[in-house]
């Protein structure tokens, strides 16, 4: 079986210690960074920049950053985040004019490429860009906030993206952002996700080896 990924998504870190946030899950056991960007236009609300990337970049860690820009207009930030170390960079359909064009700009800029498909949007749209996709990011909350609830029409989705992704040589990761609990992880990756993007029930515990434990083992124990 592929391995599964665990990404921790900082948006429900504490912010004012938000580099020891991130040494802290690292050293429990989490694969990789999840770096929610929002700009209160494209999504109800405002977190962090590049600069933000940049300094946290400087903490020297190996796992790779996962920047998902929910934010409009979108190509100048991508030359921005490629430029500070962004692994992946993933985007939303709708904060773009001109699609293809904007999924170039991340790769000939060195990440790997990335598209999100919010709750109610249709995953038509892949079959014009799949081939250009290292991953696909589905939205199980509307984007905007941590902490929200899990919407269960995500399964169905998942069932159909991985239909598509199965027609193409290229591995594409699947992964799922939003309202992850213990009950959804392995109905999830039996589903064939890839990466689980877990926020606020990381972050509001208050003992990361305890919770991040938890989570890997129901990952592990499929
Ligand atoms: C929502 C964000 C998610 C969110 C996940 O717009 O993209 O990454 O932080 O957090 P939880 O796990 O709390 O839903
Ligand atoms: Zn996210």
């Amino acid at each position: 079986m592929n391995k599964k990924f665990l990404s921790a998504s900082i948006l429900s870190a504490n912010f004012s210690i938000l580099g020891k946030e991130i040494k802290n899950v690292l050293k429990s056991g989490v694969d990789m960074i999840h770096f929610d960007v929002m700009d209160n236009h494209y999504v109800p609300n405002l977190t962090f920049g590049p600069m933000v990337l940049d300094s946290i970049k400087k903490l020297n860690f190996s796992a790779p950053i996962d920047v998902h820009i929910m934010a409009k207009p979108v190509d100048d930030l991508i030359l921005k985040f490629a430029k500070c170390g962004a692994t992946f960079i993933t985007i939303h359909p709708e904060s773009t004019k001109h699609l293809n064009r904007t999924l170039d700009i991340i790769k000939e800029n060195g990440c790997k490429v990335g598209l999100a498909i919010n709750p109610a949007s249709s995953t038509k749209i892949l079959d014009y860009v799949i081939e250009k996709l290292d991953l696909i990011l589905i939205m199980s909350v509307d984007p905007g906030f941590s902490n929200q609830k899990f919407i269960l029409n995500t399964f169905k989705k998942i069932h159909k993206v991985k239909k598509k992704i199965n027609l193409i040589k290229k591995k594409i990761y699947i992964s799922v952002d939003g309202g992850i609990k213990i009950c959804h992880i392995q109905p999830l990756l039996k589903l064939g996700v890839d990466i689980l993007v877990i926020g606020s029930y990381i972050f509001n515990n208050n003992n990361y080896k305890y919770i991040i434990k938890k989570i890997k083992n129901k990952m592990n124990f499929l």
